[in-house]
């Protein structure tokens, strides 16, 4: 059976992607970024797939993701970030040698009583904010923070691995603020090394300052929409540049094709109307499924051999392509995104045409695309 939606997901394309990186990492660790699912492309085929590429770590934001990791027998490396107050899954992490991060000094009292708990000593990763304003310690706390991580090191409940922090602005490479912030790391890191605390690894760079901003890479870079082959956007550029492909592919099935005159509005509010007589597709895909809405009257789609912009609104479960007179039939093939070396419109295209950025187009996808994995270990 065909199905009427297909996210197609080319695991090689992600072994190699992570291969490319590496060669632009030049002697850094790397550790690939497989928070919410893969973003987008799943959490174990990913994560599989980075690892035989060559990464040495893997990374989510969420305990629960990193836990999952390590319960399907994944021994690598795992950095974990964002949690809040009693997560169930904290001393699954400790017990299981999952590096937490922690921001703030509750976390490192939480992680105190989960090390006690597993009998195991936690493996901690500090974070300080050199700029961002999101997560991490403020320039003000990290002192004390290091200072209680550096006490509980030296009573042996806990182990510092890592010191680390986030750019705001990495798809600007040349900004003052990238700049700034790797002083401020700097500043970071000699408070941290006075304390006596001796991370393994130091690292800030995602994929932008990977690709374009070499003084960032440390110990370690820390790459995530680069190894799905989209580009983090800004002055990046398009994936092709680095040598990068799209993992992903959006396809669907026309479900009905059929000739209507010039003058027939289509979809609801009727925002376009034909120009003369001409045929209607009908794909079965809607925001429902996580095409922005906003696509409606921009989103490009290859069918009947050209790409074309959706016409009309995109409604829950569908939307219509004006597909003039060339010769279409229900259940061919149309491409939302995919590659652009084949022709297809790309996540990147989506993404300027509704105004939000690549991540936003990969990660958003729902339940009901049948999601299938080619390549290696598919
Ligand atoms: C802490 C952290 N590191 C690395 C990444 C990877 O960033 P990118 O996907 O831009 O490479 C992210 C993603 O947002 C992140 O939150």
């Amino acid at each position: 059976m065909l199905p009427r939606a297909t996210c197609e997901v080319d695991l090689d394309a992600v072994a190699t992607n992570v291969e490319v990186l590496r060669t632009y990492a030049r002697g850094a660790a790397l550790l690939a970024v497989v928070k919410a699912d893969g973003y987008g492309h799943g959490l174990l085929p990913t994560a599989r797939a980075a690892l035989s590429g060559g990464a040495d770590w893997l990374g989510t934001a969420l305990l629960q993701e990193a836990v999952a990791l390590r319960q399907a027998g994944i021994s690598a490396p795992i950095l974990t970030w964002l949690w809040s107050p009693q997560d169930e899954h904290l001393t699954d992490c400790v017990r299981t040698a999952i590096d937490v991060t922690a921001s703030a000094g509750w976390q490192l009292e939480a992680l105190t009583a989960a090390a006690h708990a597993s009998g195991v000593r936690a493996r901690v990763q500090l974070k300080v904010d050199t700029g961002l304003g999101r997560n991490g310690a403020s320039p003000a706390q990290w002192p004390a923070l290091v200072e209680q991580a550096a006490a509980l090191e030296r009573a042996g409940t806990i182990r510092v691995t890592g010191v680390w922090s986030h750019f705001a602005l990495a798809d600007a490479p040349g900004s003052a603020t990238n700049a700034a912030q790797l002083r401020a790391f700097d500043d970071a890191l000699a408070v941290a090394a006075a304390a006596g605390l001796t991370p393994e690894v130091r690292h800030i760079a995602n994929s932008a300052a990977t690709l374009a901003a070499p003084a960032a890479h440390h110990d370690l870079v820390r790459p995530g929409i680069a190894i799905y082959g989209v580009s983090p956007g800004g002055e990046l550029g398009p994936p092709e540049r680095y040598g990068l492909r799209a993992a992903m592919a959006l396809r669907a099935r026309l479900a009905l094709v059929k000739r209507v005159p010039g003058g027939q509005g289509v979809s609801y509010g009727h925002e376009y109307v034909t120009p003369d007589e001409t045929t209607l597709g009908l794909v079965p895909l809607g925001y429902a499924d996580g095409i922005p809405r906003a696509a409606g009257g921009r989103g490009p789609v290859l069918a009947a051999g050209r790409v074309r912009r959706i016409a009309g609104r995109v409604c829950m479960d569908q939307f219509v392509l004006d597909l003039g007179d060339d010769p279409a039939r229900e259940g061919d093939e149309v491409v939302l995104f995919g590659s652009a070396a084949r022709g297809e419109p790309t996540a990147e295209d989506w993404a300027g045409a509704t105004g939000t950025i690549g991540y936003e187009i990969i990660t958003r996808l729902g339940p009901r695309i049948h999601r299938a994995w080619v390549g290696a270990g598919a």
